[in-house]
């Protein structure tokens, strides 16, 4: 898994058309969802910050941020992003199956954005997930995720999904992933053709990684099981369905 994050991180900003305007408009959108669920709350941990796109803009909007991530190659460059932008976020490598353990408690906000949890292959591991972020909350304090709709999948093999193209430094990209669904579970590939525009030299970067297609009230029920209450779904807020759930006062 970290694996899979280390090879993609120098392309990672190219899943975003503009990943610095993904990064400004969904510190603008969770801050919203934020304010309207837990107003005033701002010690905030993220516990799959990759390489920043939630947490810097988060920082940049006035929360104390604490990020953590798997892989250390997007520790690396979430670093170097957060100082480029002028945001200060306190970065550490940690599985958020360990969450508690390595950031202890005390914050108001635990988030998990772009369907990171469904990394976890098992429910056994998204509870250990789930009750380790419920622990690092203040009671009152809120838990807020985003994760893909698979109710709204398609299953099958060899399903293209279409990431379009980018240009950048004289090279065009066109991603694209394909998925292979087994079960419940589906291995996807991620691919990058690489073209250099002045040689046209091409060059095929594919990464591949295992995701559990577990639905929205399959995650609603196991954040109960964790302990929150309150638990629910807000579609329209954000780019992917939003789950909230809040640790009891
Ligand atoms: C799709 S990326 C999203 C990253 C970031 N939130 C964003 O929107 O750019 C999923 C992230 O989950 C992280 N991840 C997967 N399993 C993890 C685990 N067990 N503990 C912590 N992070 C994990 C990956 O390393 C990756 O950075």
């Amino acid at each position: 898994m970290s694996d899979f994050y280390d090879r993609l991180t120098p392309f990672y900003h190219l899943i975003h058309q503009d990943w610095h305007a993904s990064v400004a408009l969904q510190g603008e959108q969770l801050t919203r969802l934020i304010d309207a669920e837990w107003p005033g709350k701002r010690r905030l941990l993220d516990v799959s910050c990759g390489i920043g796109t939630q947490a810097i803009g988060l920082a940049r909007r006035g929360f104390s941020v604490a990020a953590s991530d798997l892989s250390e190659k997007e520790i690396e460059r979430a670093r170097r992003e957060a100082e480029l932008a002028g945001a200060k976020v306190d970065f550490s490598v940690c599985d958020m199956r360990r969450a508690h353990e390595h950031h202890g408690s005390g914050f108001d906000i635990v988030l998990s954005c772009d369907n990171s949890l469904p990394h976890l292959l098992t429910d056994a591991d998204l509870l250990t997930a789930l009750r380790q972020m419920f622990a690092c909350l203040s009671p009152g304090g809120g838990f807020l995720m985003s994760m893909r709709d698979y109710e709204r999948e398609e299953r099958g093999v060899n399903l293209v999904k279409p990431y379009g193209a980018r240009t950048e430094d004289g090279k065009r990209y066109v991603l694209f992933q394909v998925w292979d669904f087994e079960g419940e579970h589906y291995d996807l590939t991620f691919y990058f053709i690489e073209e250099n525009l002045a040689t046209q030299a091409v060059h095929t970067h594919a990464l591949r990684s295992r995701y559990y297609a577990i639905s929205t009230d399959q995650m609603c029920a196991l954040m109960r099981e964790a302990g929150f209450v309150q638990v629910r779904r807000i579609d329209g807020a954000f780019y992917q369905p939003i789950l909230v759930g809040t640790r009891p006062a």
